[in-house]
């Protein structure tokens, strides 16, 4: 994924001179994280979410931030904008604390992936020593070392790879705690607006309709989710090539004060479900996901997803048969091409992308925020955000995603 110099040799957007307006659309955890850190520059910022903000897949997500454990093999340019943004997010759940006196449950215990036949316990071991080959900090536990870890996990464990530095948080207590910061520091939220179309005049960004309404703007942040690649006006060659992939998901309610288990834990998948995870927040809830379905825009929940779902987390979690099953939701990925975020300028001045970060929204949030909002103010791409430029598409961005 090689930067296109056309684009890397875009001029800055001279914010400095005139109380530039920016555009986010979009009012997910990187629309607002990006409006935030541009809000705290001094710019003029506007965030248009056609529902309320971060009830997409801000809040449909399990709030994971594992880098480790997510590691695939082909995804290996991924891992360093991962670690990278991980690395940041203690300080952002700090930030956002002493900004807005919400505490986002930044979590520290850790992710334990378990096997439970031998062929699990195959595979994991495999895992682990994909993980080491990466140098990342994972340590391989018995079945008895993983139960005595979390004694409420099935007797069948045979195996475990504990990765003590994939965290989490509460993904909608973020989403409240961004909102709040974003206002407190003079952006403007506007809610159930529907951005209906980019307006470009000369090839270059000139305004946002919105109903009846245009809106002069110097810069647009695509920051739309699933939804990014819809919207009308968008040049082809700045389409970013972005599709849903849905994911069902269940709560289920733990005791507070005692819940079954306080790391995360991944467990063996199957079809729909290619692996369970059960993320424990400190409220007692118990997110347990996910379906991956490419099934378009439809969130409807199925029999059969939420049976998976249910079956796959009893078999390492028995404990769960006699709690309240409390929530059940879809929502929806936004998935790009390479599963790899699209991020930074297009080659239409004025646009810039936040977008595609398929299972990783809540993870990249604090480095996509620093690194669109550092652009927008500087004119300067992060080395980071480099090979996530909508270009490693170039021969194709027009095409299907
Ligand atoms: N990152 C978890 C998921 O997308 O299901």
């Amino acid at each position: 994924m090689q930067g296109n110099p056309s684009i890397l040799n875009m001029a800055p957007l001279e914010l400095g001179a005139v109380a530039a307006m920016i555009a986010i659309i979009g009012g997910g955890i990187c629309g607002l994280g990006i409006g935030w850190r541009l809000a705290q520059s001094g710019a003029k910022v506007t965030v248009y979410d056609r529902g309320e903000a971060g009830m997409e897949a801000t809040w449909a997500a399990a709030g994971m931030l594992a880098p480790h454990v997510e590691a695939e093999h082909g995804e290996e340019e991924l891992l360093p904008l991962a670690l990278e943004s991980r690395d940041m997010w203690k300080g952002f759940a700090r930030e956002l604390h002493s900004e807005t006196n919400i505490d986002v449950d930044y979590r520290e215990e850790g992710t334990l992936v378990v096997g439970l036949d031998r062929d699990d316990v195959e595979h994991l071991e495999h895992r682990s020593a994909y993980f080491e080959s990466l140098e990342l900090d994972v340590e391989w536990l018995s079945g008895y070392e993983a139960r005595k870890r979390e004694p409420h996990l099935a007797r069948a464990i045979g195996g475990a790879i504990y990765s003590p530095l994939d965290h989490q948080v509460d993904n909608r207590k973020v989403a409240e705690a961004l909102k709040a910061a974003f206002l407190n520091t003079g952006g403007k939220l506007k809610e159930h607006t529907e951005v209906t179309e980019v307006v470009t005049s000369n090839g270059k960004v000139a305004a946002v309709k919105i109903a009846e309404e245009t809106v002069a703007v110097e810069a647009v942040v695509l920051a739309a989710g699933a939804w990014s690649r819809n919207l009308a006006g968008l040049p082809e060659i700045s389409r970013p090539p972005v599709r849903p992939l849905k994911g069902q998901m269940i709560a289920i309610q733990m005791d507070p004060e005692n819940p079954l288990i306080e790391n995360v834990i991944w467990g063996p998948g199957n079809g729909v479900v290619p692996s369970i995870y059960l993320a424990p927040k400190s409220d007692g809830r118990l997110i347990v996901g996910a379906t991956v379905e490419e099934m378009g825009f439809d969130t409807g929940l199925t029999a059969g997803g939420v049976m998976e779902l249910l079956r796959l987390a009893w078999d390492v979690l028995p404990g769960i048969y006699d709690l309240p099953l409390v929530e059940s939701w879809a929502g929806l990925r936004p998935a790009s091409r390479d599963d790899a975020p699209i991020l930074g300028p297009t080659k239409t001045p004025g646009l810039v992308l936040a977008t595609g970060h398929h299972r990783n929204g809540i993870l990249l949030a604090p480095l996509t925020a620093q690194a669109i909002s550092d652009y927008i103010t500087t004119g300067e791409i992060s080395s980071s955000i480099q090979p996530f430029l909508l270009d490693r598409f170039e021969s194709s961005v027009a095409a299907t995603a």
